[in-house]
């Protein structure tokens, strides 16, 4: 509880930003653009996208996610910096699980309300893998940067302290992401429609899905990672939800 507080409070210093408004939900406005290229791709951050080889900056549809690590793994966790472009009317999510089939995925959503000219928001939910539920959790983000022209979401973000250490396993840096888009409608997330999934990949090696030739050896580690790591995920993402409305 104590550790949760002090985090929520190094949130809010990231938050108060110029242009605060509103108390519920921290709100603030930018005319920045937030340019997403591929500048970096399999040296500085792991990209995926879909279609394959899609250009974030162009103008087409192309759904785009790039994660990049700080090096740090060990007391207090990874950092990473996330950034996630798509075309959608309602939401374009990245999400990042162990196993898209069993467990939960984390997922980051960066969306627009149309019902308010294309305002940008940004919201964490947890999907339920047998299910597909969705609901909402509370996840540290920080410095959340979005969006929005036309169907074009575009949006940055760090997400702070993924512990690894704490699962005792270096596997807990494997996971799958998924990229994916649904609906808002009235506010209200919908269902996630998953159009890629990675499959497993070291997330803190940038070149991880550069050299497709061998995946990796099935042993019985690999499979201890996707029991232990549902449950980290739970744990180690922690205790806030941030809502942060955005006009582009
Ligand atoms: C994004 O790119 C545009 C055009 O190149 C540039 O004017 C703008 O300053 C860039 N924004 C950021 C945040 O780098
Ligand atoms: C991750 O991206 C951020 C923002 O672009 C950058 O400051 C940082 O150096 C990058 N980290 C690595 C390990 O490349
Ligand atoms: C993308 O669209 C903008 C605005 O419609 C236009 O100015 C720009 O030239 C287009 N870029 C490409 C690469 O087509
Ligand atoms: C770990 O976090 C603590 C408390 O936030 C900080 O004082 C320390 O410098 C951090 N260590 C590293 C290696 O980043
Ligand atoms: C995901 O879980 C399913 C069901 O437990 C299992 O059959 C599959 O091998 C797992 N995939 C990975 C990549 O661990
Ligand atoms: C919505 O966008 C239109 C056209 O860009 C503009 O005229 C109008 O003032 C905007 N409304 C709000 C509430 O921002
Ligand atoms: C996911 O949904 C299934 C079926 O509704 C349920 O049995 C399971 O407990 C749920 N898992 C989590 C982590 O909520
Ligand atoms: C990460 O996990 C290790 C081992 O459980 C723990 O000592 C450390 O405090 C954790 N760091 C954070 C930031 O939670
Ligand atoms: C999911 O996305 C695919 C590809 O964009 C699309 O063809 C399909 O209709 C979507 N499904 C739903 C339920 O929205
Ligand atoms: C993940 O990638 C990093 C950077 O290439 C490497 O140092 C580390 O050993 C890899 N870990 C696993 C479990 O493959």
């Amino acid at each position: 509880m104590e550790r949760g507080l002090i985090l929520l409070a190094a949130a809010l210093m990231v938050f108060v930003a110029p242009g605060v408004q509103g108390t519920a939900h921290l709100s603030f406005a930018t005319n920045r653009t937030v340019n997403i290229t591929r500048d970096g791709c399999g040296s500085t951050k792991l990209c995926v996208e879909t279609p394959a080889d899609c250009d974030p900056a162009g103008n087409g549809t192309c759904l785009f996610g790039a994660v990049n690590t700080s090096t740090p793994m060990a007391p207090n966790g990874t950092d990473l910096s996330i950034q996630l472009r798509g075309n959608s009317q309602g939401y374009v999510a990245l999400g990042l699980t162990a196993n898209a089939s069993v467990g939960i995925t984390m997922l980051f959503i960066c969306a627009q309300n149309s019902s308010n000219n294309g305002t940008f928001f940004f919201r964490t939910m947890q999907r339920n893998n047998t299910d597909s539920m969705l609901s909402p959790t509370e996840t540290i983000v920080r410095e959340i940067r979005g969006s929005v022209e036309g169907d074009m979401i575009r949006c940055e973000f760090d997400v702070p302290g993924v512990n690894a250490t704490s699962t005792r396993t270096s596997h807990a840096i494997t996971f799958s992401i998924l990229l994916g888009s649904g609906t808002v409608t009235g506010g209200v997330i919908g269902a996630f429609n998953s159009t890629l999934n990675s499959g497993p990949l070291n997330i803190t090696n940038p070149a991880s899905n550069v050299v497709n030739t061998t995946p990796a050896p099935t042993t019985t580690t690999s499979g201890a990672s996707s029991v232990l790591y549902p449950h980290a995920l739970l744990l180690l993402l922690s205790v806030l939800t941030l809502s942060v409305k955005l006009r582009a």
